[in-house]
């Protein structure tokens, strides 16, 4: 099986106190999954963790068959990886919409005429076309979300990992994000505390716990493996 992610005995502390512990994680290629626990469980940390933003404290994990061990390790992943920050303001590289959305391309080494055609498509994608022009410090913090998502979308990461992605939505955008994150043939993460959403968009469900990662839902289960009446028995095909 090609793995995206693969997470063994990871254990997380925060200020001497045990986050949690054995954290066992397998995202195979183009799987989307979820992730749900209570505040302060240490959902974001996780995340951070997987993206290299936070120090691996203990345990092992490998992107792409890759062992992360260094930071160089995640720097030679970086352009395969959008992150969406729970703090939009976290996000924003360039004050601008357009250029802020433009900038990971631009630095990637896209040409600008590129960068600028394909930044324009996504801003079209989300429906927020009208914001190109604008100021982000200016904007509500659902058009940040959605400028913010732009930034990672644009970049056509094979891993996202999207921390919160439906704070600050209203309901159309939180059934349109359902839509372009359904459409998107890549291994997704999401944090979320949003039922209705994680559960139309992700294949499994994981609660996180001091104890690692239970699986609460499992749709690729119920598909292959079910009761049928007629024989009594439970079974895969
Ligand atoms: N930068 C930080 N420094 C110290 N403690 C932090 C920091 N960020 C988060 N924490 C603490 O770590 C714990 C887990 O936080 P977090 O991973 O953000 O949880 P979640 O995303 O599940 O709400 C919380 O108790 C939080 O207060
Ligand atoms: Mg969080």
């Amino acid at each position: 099986m090609s793995c995206s992610v693969n997470i063994k005995n990871l254990s997380n502390t925060r200020n001497g106190a045990l986050l949690y512990e054995n954290v066992l994680l397998d995202v195979s290629h183009k799987e989307k999954i979820a992730i749900i626990g209570p505040n302060g469980c240490g959902k974001t940390t996780l995340l951070e963790t997987i993206a290299g933003l936070q120090t691996l404290q203990h345990g092992s994990l490998e992107l792409f068959h890759q062992p992360m061990n260094h930071s160089n390790d995640f720097a030679s992943m970086r352009h395969l990886i959008g992150y969406l920050f729970q703090d939009s303001d976290n996000q924003f590289l360039a004050p601008v919409v357009e250029d802020d959305v433009a900038f990971t391309l631009l630095a990637q080494g896209v040409s600008k005429e590129e960068a600028r055609l394909k930044t324009m498509m996504i801003l079209q994608d989300l429906g927020i076309s009208h914001l190109s022009k604008k100021i982000v410090y200016h904007l509500s913090g659902g058009e940040k979300k959605l400028v913010a998502l732009a930034g990672v979308l644009v970049t056509e990461p094979k891993l996202m990992l999207l921390d919160e992605p439906t704070n600050g939505l209203d309901h159309a955008m939180q059934v349109r994000l359902v839509e372009i994150l359904k459409a998107i043939d890549k291994s997704i993460i999401i944090v979320s505390h949003h039922q209705e959403f994680i559960e139309s968009v992700v294949d499994k469900v994981y609660a996180l716990t001091p104890k690692g990662l239970v699986c609460t839902l499992n749709k690729q289960r119920a598909h292959s493996y079910h009761f049928h009446e007629h024989t009594g028995h439970a079974h895969t095909h």
